[in-house]
């Protein structure tokens, strides 16, 4: 089963219900980009994190769902967005593009992690930062979560603020970590 084809039509009303946007928030927060600042977003989805990112910024949306990508770019922006249907792994970018990249809730629904995470280090301006907002598979929240994605077929590759950390610097990335909620992190990694 493809899950986001499936979950694409309900996804914005399931995010609001559980309030994902607040995570989004408080991982903007932490961001800030300046004026004319190009932004990555992997695994965008409909595009929610654009709902918190200020107008100046130059987007780029990347998601390997059709149907998701469909809903995102039905919605009004004041950025300037492009969208692309490409994978993670595989990213048609060149090298030392952009001053951010946010994964944020998504990269345990990816199977080829350190793959993606070595095409981001390529497609990251030297001094640029990536952001990953993960759930930390040691809490229950977690291991509910990876146990429902599992019955739907998604790869649940969960990892600990630790291991990402250790996939990260292995692959060149400094990492610090930063915790949102007893069950979500983020990675700042910095090239
Ligand atoms: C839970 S959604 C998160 C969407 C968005 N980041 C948000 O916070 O609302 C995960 C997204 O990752 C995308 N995805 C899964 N595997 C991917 C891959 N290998 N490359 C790019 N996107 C992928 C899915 O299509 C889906 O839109």
């Amino acid at each position: 089963m493809d899950f986001f084809k499936w979950a694409a039509p309900f996804y914005d009303l399931a995010m609001k219900v559980v309030g994902h946007g607040g995570s989004l928030k408080q991982l903007m927060e932490r961001i800030e980009p300046a004026a004319g600042d190009k932004l990555l977003d992997l695994g965008g989805g409909t595009g929610q994190l654009l709902d918190y990112l200020p107008e100046n910024v130059k987007v780029t949306l990347v998601d390997s769902s059709e149907e998701m990508l469909v809903r995102a770019k039905r919605k009004e922006r004041k950025q300037k967005v492009k969208y692309i249907n490409a994978r993670g792994d595989n990213l048609p970018l060149p090298d030392d593009t952009f001053d951010y990249i946010v994964v944020a809730d998504a990269l345990h629904h990816f199977t080829k992690v350190d793959e993606t995470i070595r095409e981001l280090k390529r497609v990251l301006k030297p001094g640029g930062k990536l952001y990953i907002m993960e759930f930390d598979p040691e809490t229950l929240l977690t291991r509910f979560i990876s146990g429902a994605e599992s019955l739907a077929g998604e790869p649940a590759n969960f990892y600990s603020p630790e291991e990402l950390s250790k996939l990260v610097t292995e692959i060149g990335l400094k990492p610090e970590i930063d915790g949102i909620s007893k069950s979500l992190y983020i990675l700042q990694g910095s090239k």
